[in-house]
C-alpha cells in the first residue's frame, strides 16, 4: 500500500477510509495533501473491492481551508500557469460515491472539499464558512458555485461576503448536509452510510451518483432525458434481474456488478 504524509488510507470490508491528518495545521490543506487525498481517491475509484469511499478530517477540524502559509507569497502567474487547485476537479469526477463526515471546522477549501463529495453527514459540532474574503481573496475550490447552487444565493453570498460561520443547524436547515449526527456517532454512521451504498449493485451505484450529477450540470429537459436513458440501461444488467428476482422471491439479492 502507498505510504502517506497528510492522510491515513484504510480498507473497511468494501469502504475505502480516507482520514486527513495535518493536526499541526488544522488539516489545512496543501499541496501534498491535494496530491496525496485525490491520489488514494483515484485508487479506490479504480478497485473492484471497494463500493464507497469516507471522507473524514479530525473531531476539532475536517479542514480549516487551503493551506494560508503555504500560498501566502504565492504570485498570480505561478497560480494561473499550474492552474492552482484544478486537481481537485478529478476527486470531483470520481465515479463511486464520497460520503464526507464532517466534524468540527470545514472552511474555505475545507468547505468546499466536503461539498464535492456526495453526501455530506455533519457532527453538531461542525462549522461550515467560506472565510477566504477575510484573506483578501475568493473560494477557489468551487465554493462561491457548490455553495450556491446547495444553499441559494442570499445564503451564500451573505457566507462569502462576511466570512461568517455556519453551526451543523444552520447547515442542514439550508440544505448543505444530508443528517447531523452526535459527534461521537459521526464516523460509525458516515461508514454506515458507506456500506449500505456498497452492497447495492456497483453498476446502478454509478449511475445513480451520475444522474444525480447531471441534475447540478444541466436544464431540467436535458437532466431528464439523461436520467430516463440510465433507467432504461440497467435493464441490460443482470443485477437488475437479480434485485427484482430478489424482491418477487423475498429473498436479499447478490449483485454481481454486471
Ligand atoms: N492554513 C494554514 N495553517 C492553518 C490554517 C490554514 N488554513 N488554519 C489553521 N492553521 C494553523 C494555524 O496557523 C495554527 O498553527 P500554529 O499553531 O503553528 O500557529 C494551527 O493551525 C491551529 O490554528 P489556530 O491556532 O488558529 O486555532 P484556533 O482554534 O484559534 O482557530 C480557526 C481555528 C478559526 C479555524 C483558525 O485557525 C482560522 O481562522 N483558520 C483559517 C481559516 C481560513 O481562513 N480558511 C480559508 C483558507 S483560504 C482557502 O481555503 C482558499 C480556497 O478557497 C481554496
Amino acid at each position: 500500500m502507498t505510504e502517506y504524509d497528510t492522510i491515513k488510507v484504510e480498507r473497511r470490508d468494501r469502504v475505502g477510509l480516507i482520514t486527513l491528518h495535518r493536526p499541526e495545521a488544522l488539516n489545512a490543506l496543501n499541496l501534498r495533501l491535494m496530491h496525496e487525498v485525490v491520489g488514494a481517491a483515484e485508487e479506490f475509484d479504480r478497485d473492484d473491492a471497494v463500493g464507497a469511499v469516507v471522507l473524514t478530517g479530525s473531531e476539532r477540524a475536517f479542514a480549516a481551508g487551503a493551506d494560508i502559509k503555504e500560498m501566502q507569497d504565492l504570485e498570480f502567474v505561478d497560480a494561473y500557469r499550474a492552474d492552482l487547485f484544478a486537481e481537485w476537479d478529478r476527486f470531483a469526477r470520481l465515479r463511486k460515491p464520497v460520503v464526507a463526515a464532517v466534524s468540527g471546522y470545514a472552511l474555505g477549501g475545507g468547505c468546499e472539499l466536503a461539498m464535492m463529495c456526495d453526501i455530506l453527514l455533519a457532527a453538531d459540532t461542525a462549522k461550515f464558512g467560506q472565510p477566504e474574503i477575510k484573506l483578501g481573496v475568493i473560494p477557489g475550490m468551487g465554493g462561491s458555485q457548490r455553495l450556491t447552487r446547495a444553499v441559494g444565493k442570499a445564503k451564500a453570498m451573505e457566507l462569502c461576503l462576511t466570512g461568517r460561520m455556519m453551526d451543523a443547524e444552520e447547515a442542514e436547515r439550508a440544505g448543505l448536509v444530508s443528517r447531523i449526527v452526535p459527534a461521537a456517532d459521526l464516523l460509525e454512521e458516515a461508514l454506515k452510510v458507506a456500506a449500505t451504498i456498497a452492497a447495492m449493485s456497483p453498476i446502478a451505484v454509478l449511475a445513480a451518483k451520475e444522474a444525480v450529477g447531471r441534475a447540478f450540470e444541466s436544464p431540467l429537459a436535458e437532466g431528464l432525458r439523461y436520467e430516463r436513458r440510465l433507467f432504461h440501461a440497467a435493464f441490460a444488467t443482470a443485477d437488475q434481474k437479480e434485485g427484482m428476482a430478489a424482491f418477487a422471491e423475498k429473498r436479499p439479492p447478490h449483485f454481481q456488478g454486471r
